[in-house]
């Protein structure tokens, strides 16, 4: 049975003082739940952020790391940087990077064998644009972005993998995939990682859902039977909306 995982991916938002203070709001709120739930600060933020929600059940990531242990790399966090602040989990491959830091399939894997082989959580963000999905590629595109992405995984390794499907037209955008084709791309997805890992790893895989995710439609999503929660954007830079979400999540 796969846990439900919601995630905030804060983006370039918020100071350290106010991201602490908020952080510690979500921390308080959720500490009753069931819900796995995770916000993910810009780096500056990440020190306080984690003394925020210290003892809480609430983790935090990174929204992205490099692919080396140490030198130079002007501008760049290491693995151990973060996990030093006790930051254990790496958002990667995000649509963002993709996009307006041309990150390559390539790139990404080597991101995530590194922090997976120095024992980091990581979130594989996936998703088509919607050139991709109007000319038919939706699924070639989905198939390098796992089989790339996840190359050099061992089957043990996926433990540490979730995967989000973020289609980067719904991304920011209002418009949100209808629960029955963001459930088809998660199946196809599942599909992808049982080829390459096998039944029992894909049954076991988390599959979040990103792109304009809301109160409104959070609920709807999360009942689709391949979607085990939700990389929020948006909603997730202000308490209500993100706690709704979460308690709309519960199947
Ligand atoms: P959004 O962002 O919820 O604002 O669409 C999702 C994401 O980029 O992870």
């Amino acid at each position: 049975m796969r846990e439900l995982y919601i995630a905030g991916n804060w983006k370039m938002n918020y100071k350290p003082g106010e991201a602490a203070v908020f952080a510690k709001q979500i921390a308080d709120a959720v500490k009753n739940l069931k819900v796995k739930v995770m916000i993910a600060p810009p780096f500056v933020c990440l020190p306080a952020v984690t003394e925020a929600v210290k003892g809480s059940n609430v983790i935090v990531a990174a929204q992205n790391v490099n692919d080396h242990a140490s030198g130079a790399y002007t501008g760049e966090i290491s693995c151990d940087m973060l996990k030093d602040i006790g930051v254990n989990t790496v958002i990667v491959g995000h649509s963002e990077r993709r996009q307006y830091y041309g990150e390559t399939n390539e790139f990404i894997n080597k991101k995530v064998l590194f922090a997976i082989e120095n024992e980091m959580d990581v979130i594989l963000c996936v998703g088509e644009t919607l050139e991709e999905r109007d000319s038919g590629r939706l699924e070639k595109v989905l198939a390098d972005q796992i089989n790339i992405g996840l190359s050099g995984v061992s089957e043990n390794q996926m433990e540490k993998i979730t995967v989000a499907y973020e289609p980067v037209w719904a991304i920011g955008t209002g418009k949100t995939a209808t629960p029955s084709d963001a459930d088809s791309a998660h199946a196809y997805i599942r599909s992808l990682i049982a080829e390459k890992f096998g039944k029992t790893v894909a049954e076991n895989t988390i599959i979040q859902y990103g792109g304009s995710v809301k109160p409104a439609n959070a609920k709807e999503l999360m009942a689709c039977s391949n979607i085990d929660g939700a990389l929020v954007g948006g909603a997730s830079l202000t308490l209500e909306p993100f706690l709704s979400i979460i308690n709309a999540s519960k199947k």
